[in-house]
């Protein structure tokens, strides 16, 4: 059915007013009582292989949608009752911004791509804070159970000047960091110039430190997703970042990570590259600036994974995103040694159905392979599974 209107309606009209359509739909059905719990109950992840402990979350499975979505956290409770075990909203940026001009989302369908240059379109820490914080205590008195797990991706103002960047990403991490279940310093965005600067370590460093002092001084607020007393608990923090970075800086980045105490890395963002399409160079060239995501991305955004873990291990938590279309992607990813992995652009090609299928596949393919928990799983590649020794 969403492949019908996918084909009759969504393609002819522009991308992100596709996206903003579709969202209206999600963020309705997560708003209407009773329908979006119902929805969790049908198309959330029930399986017990594929629950995921990590980062201080006990995950229903290991897929979450990836940032740039939901940018101010208007949806959570729709997009978890589609199936994703968790949401990372943003990017938040301290102050609010209207991002780039439109049009500034396109679709290359030949490729299973998208290109973006949305530069951070959004309505500011303090929004999103005010609407975490009423999702948070809006939930139903004394109930405990928890709906939904939010990471929150922070990133710079654009018109803060880079020389002042580390101010910025403190004041979006002190604000929102009470509802945050993981925070992510993004870092790796093409479309805030100077931004993947600061992924050079010794940008980094600062910054990074910064954020995590913030972290351990912010007032132990709600904890995200409870309406019961707020707990006293430590925020895990993940750094984003680019599938441009060369070989060298991914390691340099990893061992700051380590050196640092980070809970882990999201690998990667968009890339900046237009290699190896099918759509004409002349229209991709004629989209412009902007990142590139999707299927094209795939074997890059595999392979820093693979770098990270035989860099890392399992001394920080992975998050695989990058052109995941299907299960298959997604258990390569955890075998390469990502515990949790995310989509966008998968997700806007394979409709609302689509996480509850990925996570059913893995839950079968994890079964299939000797496994009684996905977590077994991360990191294997390259061995048998236990269903070899038996
Ligand atoms: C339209 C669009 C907007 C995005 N916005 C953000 C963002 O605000 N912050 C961020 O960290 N990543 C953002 N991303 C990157 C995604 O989170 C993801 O890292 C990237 O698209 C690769 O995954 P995919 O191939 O599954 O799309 C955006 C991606 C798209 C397509």
């Amino acid at each position: 059915m969403y492949e019908l209107l996918y084909r009759r309606v969504l393609q002819h009209i522009p991308a992100e007013t596709a996206h903003r359509l579709a969202f209206a739909a999600i963020r309705f059905a997560g708003a209407v009582p009773g329908l979006g719990a119902g929805m969790r109950r049908v198309l959330g992840p029930a399986d017990p292989v594929l629950r995921v402990r990590t980062l201080g979350m006990d995950l229903p499975g290991p897929l979450g949608l990836a940032a740039g979505f939901d940018k101010d956290a208007e949806g959570v409770d729709g997009l978890t009752a589609l199936g994703f075990a968790y949401v990372e909203v943003g990017t938040v940026t301290a102050q609010a911004q209207p991002g780039n001009p439109r049009p500034r989302m396109f679709r290359l369908p030949a490729d299973r791509a998208l290109v973006n240059r949305m530069g951070f379109n959004n309505h500011g820490a303090a929004a999103a804070a005010e609407r975490l914080r009423r999702r948070v205590e809006g939930g139903r008195a004394g109930s405990r159970r928890r709906t939904a797990y939010v990471g929150v991706n922070i990133g710079k103002t654009k018109v803060v000047p880079e020389a002042e960047a580390v101010g910025d990403y403190v004041a979006g991490a002190r604000r929102l960091a009470p509802y945050a279940d993981y925070l992510v310093v993004n870092v790796s965005s093409p479309n805030t110039p100077g931004l993947r600067d600061l992924q050079a370590v010794e940008r980094l460093r600062p910054l990074l430190a910064a954020v995590r002092q913030t972290l351990d001084e912010a007032p132990q607020a709600a904890q995200a997703g409870h309406a019961g007393a707020p707990e006293p608990r430590r925020v895990p923090l993940l750094v984003k970042i680019a599938p441009d970075l060369s070989d060298a800086d991914v390691d340099a980045v990893a061992d700051l990570a380590l050196d640092l105490g980070l809970d882990g890395i999201i690998a990667t963002n968009t890339t900046i590259a237009r290699d190896g399409l099918r759509t004409d160079a002349a229209e991709v060239t004629e989209l412009g600036a902007g990142g590139l995501s999707g299927a094209p991305l795939k074997e890059r955004a595999l392979e820093v994974i693979r770098r990270l873990h035989a860099r890392v291990g399992d001394r920080l938590v992975l998050v695989a995103v990058g052109g995941i279309e299907n299960a298959d992607d997604a258990w390569e990813r955890i075998r390469a040694g990502a515990t949790l992995v995310q989509a966008y652009t998968g997700f806007i090609y394979g409709g609302p159905a689509w996480p509850r299928k990925v996570h059913r596949e893995i839950a079968r393919r994890a079964r299939a392979a000797g496994y009684s928990s996905v977590a077994e799983a991360v990191g294997t590649s390259g061995r048998p599974g236990p269903g070899a020794h038996r």
